[in-house]
């Protein structure tokens, strides 16, 4: 079951390949989540103590000039930034790779999400890949690049297509 990260979880044996990832959990999700800075949600390992994966989500914002020319137009132009959610990281441990997991903890970042803009305006869902291999994954479910940011985007209204 995906949950809120707690202090019992067993973050330090955590490995997902990526040491800044692996960094994140170890040390500053929990400050962070104390903070209010960001929600961190893990998947504990039902028969040990290990985080299979983590995501984190956080309120954020990006300066309309961010989006395409096509996207812009949709937009007002009042809005100087537009209110996104920030997937802001989303690892799984080596030993669960390739399994699936990644694209469940997606599915539910990503619906977490869309349910929380029907409360709390927010225009889609903004992942900032660490590197090619995480723009690939990203791209395989639908998110599009945002022009110069090296950000990738995913529309709500897609999102209310899937979930609504
Ligand atoms: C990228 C990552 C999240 C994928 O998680 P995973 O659990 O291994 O992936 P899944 O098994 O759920 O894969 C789901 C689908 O995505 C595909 N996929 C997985 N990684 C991919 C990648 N890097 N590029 C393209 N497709 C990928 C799988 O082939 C699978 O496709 P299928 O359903 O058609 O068979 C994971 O490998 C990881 O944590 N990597 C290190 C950290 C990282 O890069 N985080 C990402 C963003 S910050």
């Amino acid at each position: 079951m995906i949950e809120l990260l707690r202090k019992d979880h067993n973050r330090k044996d955590f490995d997902c390949g990526n040491a800044t990832l692996n960094i994140y959990l170890h040390n500053q999700a929990g400050q962070d989540v104390k903070r209010k800075l960001s929600a961190c949600f893990v998947l504990p390992d039902r028969d040990t103590t290990l985080i299979k994966g983590y995501y984190t989500l956080s309120n954020n914002s990006i300066p309309l000039q961010s989006f395409s020319q096509e996207v812009r137009r949709k937009l007002p132009k009042s809005y100087t930034s537009i209110p996104t959610t920030l997937l802001g990281r989303l690892a799984i441990d080596k030993r669960s790779q390739g399994q699936g997991i990644g694209k469940i903890l997606l599915i539910d970042a990503l619906k977490r999400s869309y349910e929380i803009s029907k409360e709390l305006g927010s225009f889609g869902v903004v992942v900032d890949p660490i590197d090619i291999s995480a723009k690939n994954f990203y791209r395989k479910y639908g998110f599009i690049e945002l022009p110069d940011s090296g950000k990738m985007f995913i529309a709500m209204k897609t999102l209310k297509e899937l979930f609504g």
